[in-house]
Parts: structure tokens; C-alpha cells; sequence
């Protein structure tokens, strides 16, 4: 039974709206008070205020009683690479010694390294490993995941991975949004052919992807020593001929002027951002490009946080994101998303909340279904064992998420 009724919520988080919110109205929540949400056929049904009598008939529903606790939108986790062989934990060491980031990656290590290891792994073990790290997304309240290929940079290895996410996909109860990332590095036997790898992806992955219906979206690493942006430019242009969404992985640790790009090809999302300059975080704002922001990177690699501040008060459409991968930060870790949010990137409580509901949502082009308490979303909740969201950045690194529903159906209980 999908029908499910979650009664005397403390506060009812609603994030209520069906596109992604810009700047100032970030801030707005929505909360109802002693809320009641009902869930019918695993799509939100009504959303009553206290004393609104009840529309349905109880004895065919489930019923929670959420007294003392807070109800807000399944959280939607929008950058993730979470599927993956091997792991990279000496890169972790050489880094905290002084190496960066980009130095290992240019010496052969990096996601070079990686893309070895998934070439090597067959399809069962990567969906071994994704289950476990969908398990542990779904215990901290993510109902909904992108991941991206880019580990294999070759035809096989690509499509294996956006198989198995679509498996994934069939088969447990988060969603997965998959997007192609052939352009996530040059792989060794393309060293020197930036322009022939890109037309490569051109020419023979897309159409694969396309005709599969493998993906939604493609993605390209634009950095400087990876791709460069005329390179990203052609990719990502060819990419929406083929009916793909654009994103991109932009200015992270040198300002090459992704963000730029992504405003004038108006990207769905543009991701990172580090180094995003005055004039492309003006030009996202006006495109509306959503600017994802992965403080869980920038906190792993000690880099300096995204300027979130200025995007907010610039009008952006700020959303966040884990960027689980096994280099730049091996963790989906909600608590500490929201903490370092809030106290390092100088979110307010209710700007994170968004960035990880609604405007997540957003990212994935999804505002419409999911992402927020409204009549006719997806039933997809997240109970806190605390009365209020502003436990979320406050209780630091602990997961305060009690239940976690998906579809009306209850898929976590950590009581
Ligand atoms: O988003 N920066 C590029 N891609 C990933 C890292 C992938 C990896 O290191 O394996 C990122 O941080
Ligand atoms: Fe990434």
C-alpha cells in the first residue's frame, strides 16, 4: 500500500515549488507548523494546516506520528560518481604531504587511476558497490541521486557504467538520474589527441548513449590541462543535438571561465565553481544555469570553498551536492554537506535546506516532481528525530534522520 499519512509533524518543511529558487528566495521555506502530509498511491495528496479536517479515510492508510519531529522533502543529491572500481587511499596521504590534486592526476593517477580499476571490474561488482553506496545515501535521507560515468573513457566501459546505474535504477528504491561523462580526463591512449577524444565522444558515444536512452544529461571535466573551452564548447553543443541536457564541471581549480560557458549555452547546471569569476556568476544568474556547489570537495582537496555568498545575493540558483567519487571526496555525507555549508560557505539553514531539496531538484531538471512538500510530487519525505530542519547544520556530522519515505513507501527506519 503506497498510501501513507504522517500525522503532527512539528514542522512540515515544505520547500514548496516547482522550479528551482533564486537568491533571496532561497531563504523561504514554507514551514507549516503541526502539519499533517498525506500520500496517496505514493504521489502527495494534501498538505493540511492544523485543524484542517483530514480528507480521507484513515483505516486505508498508514499512519506516522510525527509529533515533536520535523518533515521536509527527500533530500536530491544532484554531482555524484558513485559508480566505481577501486578505491584511492595513498592519494588521500600524498595529498595531505603537500601534493595537489591536479599533479597526481597529471602524473597518471587521479581518475586515470580509477578508470583502470572500472575497466578491470565487471558489471555485477559495480553493482554490488552502487547498492551499498545507494544503501548508504538512502539512510541519510537522499532519495534521489545523479551519477555520472567517466571512469571508463572508453566505449565498453562507458556504457557498463550507465548500465549499471540503470539496473541500479530498476532495481532499488532511489532514483537514479544518469549522466554521460565521456570527457572526465584523456585517457593514456588518447595522450596528445584532446580534439580526436572529443570528436570520438561526437561522433560514436552520443549517438550509443542516445539510442539506449542511457543518459539525460552529459558532463565534461573543463580544466585547464583536461578540457579547454572551445573543446567543452563543441562537446557539450554536440551533446544537445542529441537531445542531452549540458552540465559542467567548471571552474574548480583554475578560472578558465566555465562558468561563463555554461550561462551562454545556458547548462542546466554548472558544478564546482571555486574559482568562478564576478562576471560568470553575474552570467549564471541571468541564464538561471543552477550553480552547484560541492563543499565536501572543496573541503577534501583544502581548497578554497565556492563564493556562495556572492551567488545568492548575485540571484543565483544555488543548489548542493556530495560529488561522491573516490578522489576528490570519498563521501556522501549529509551531516557534514549541511555543516560545511553553513559554516564555511555562509549558507543560512534555509538556503541549504533548498540547495538540497528544491534547487537539487532543479539541477536534475526534476523541480516539477520532486523536491519540495507539494500536492502532485512524488510522496518522497525525510522525518528528522528533531523538531526543527536548523538541526540539520547544527548537530555537526550526525545523522538526525529517523525515516526516510519514498514513493509513500517507508524504506528506512534508523528509530
Ligand atoms: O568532480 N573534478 C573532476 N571530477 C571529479 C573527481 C573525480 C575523481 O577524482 O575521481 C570531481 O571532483
Ligand atoms: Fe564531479
Amino acid at each position: 500500500m503506497h498510501n501513507l499519512m504522517i500525522k503532527h509533524a512539528a514542522q512540515v518543511v515544505t520547500c514548496s515549488g516547482f522550479e528551482g529558487k533564486r537568491g533571496r528566495e532561497m531563504a523561504d521555506l514554507r514551514v507549516i507548523e503541526n502539519g499533517t502530509v498525506i500520500v496517496t498511491g505514493g504521489i502527495i495528496s494534501h498538505v493540511l494546516k492544523p485543524g484542517e479536517p483530514v480528507p480521507v479515510n484513515e483505516s486505508d492508510y498508514t499512519v506516522i506520528d510525527a509529533t515533536g519531529k520535523a518533515l521536509l522533502p527527500g533530500f536530491v543529491d544532484p554531482h555524484t560518481h558513485f559508480v566505481f572500481g577501486g578505491y584511492r587511499e595513498e592519494e588521500f596521504s600524498w595529498r595531505m604531504r603537500g601534493d595537489s590534486y591536479m599533479a597526481i592526476m597529471q602524473r597518471g593517477g587521479g581518475i586515470v587511476c580509477t578508470t583502470h580499476a572500472t575497466r578491470a571490474a565487471t558489471e555485477k561488482e559495480l553493482i554490488v558497490s552502487g547498492r551499498q553506496r545507494l544503501d548508504a545515501m538512502m539512510r541519510l535521507g537522499i532519495t534521489t541521486v545523479e551519477g555520472k560515468s567517466g571512469y571508463g573513457l572508453d566505449r565498453e566501459t562507458e556504457l557498463k557504467q550507465l548500465r549499471v546505474m540503470r539496473h541500479l535504477n530498476e532495481s532499488h528504491p532511489i532514483d537514479i538520474v544518469a549522466t554521460f561523462m565521456g570527457a572526465h580526463a584523456v585517457p593514456e591512449e588518447w595522450k596528445g589527441r584532446e580534439d580526436a577524444f572529443i570528436d570520438f565522444q561526437i561522433e560514436e558515444m552520443f549517438p550509443l548513449v542516445a539510442k539506449e536512452g542511457l543518459a539525460v544529461a552529459a558532463d565534461i571535466f573543463c580544466e585547464k590541462g583536461v578540457f579547454l573551452i572551445d573543446q567543452s564548447r563543441r562537446y557539450l553543443l554536440a551533446a544537445r543535438e542529441q537531445g542531452l541536457q549540458l552540465k559542467i564541471h567548471a571552474d574548480e581549480i583554475a578560472p578558465l571561465g566555465g562558468a561563463e560557458l555554461a550561462a551562454e549555452l545556458h547548462c542546466l547546471s554548472a558544478d564546482h565553481l571555486l574559482q568562478a569569476s564576478d562576471k560568470g556568476i553575474r552570467a549564471l544568474a541571468e541564464a538561471g544555469t543552477v550553480a552547484t556547489l560541492l563543499p565536501l570537495t572543496a573541503f577534501s582537496l583544502r581548497e578554497p570553498y565556492a563564493r556562495a555568498r556572492t551567488m545568492i545575493d548575485a540571484g543565483c540558483v544555488v543548489a548542493l551536492a556530495s560529488d561522491l567519487n573516490p578522489g576528490s571526496s570519498f563521501t556522501a555525507s549529509v551531516p557534514l554537506l549541511f555543516a560545511l555549508a553553513c559554516i564555511y560557505m555562509q549558507l543560512t539553514p534555509e538556503e541549504a535546506v533548498t540547495a538540497f531539496t528544491l534547487n537539487s531538484a532543479a539541477a536534475l531538471g526534476r523541480a516539477d516532481r520532486i523536491g519540495s512538500i507539494d500536492v502532485g510530487k512524488q510522496g518522497d519525505l525525510v522525518l528528522l528525530q528533531f523538531p526543527s530542519y536548523k538541526f540539520l547544520p547544527y548537530h555537526v556530522g550526525m545523522n538526525i534522520v529517523e525515516k526516510v519515505i519514498k514513493k509513500g513507501i517507508l524504506i528506512v527506519d534508523n528509530a
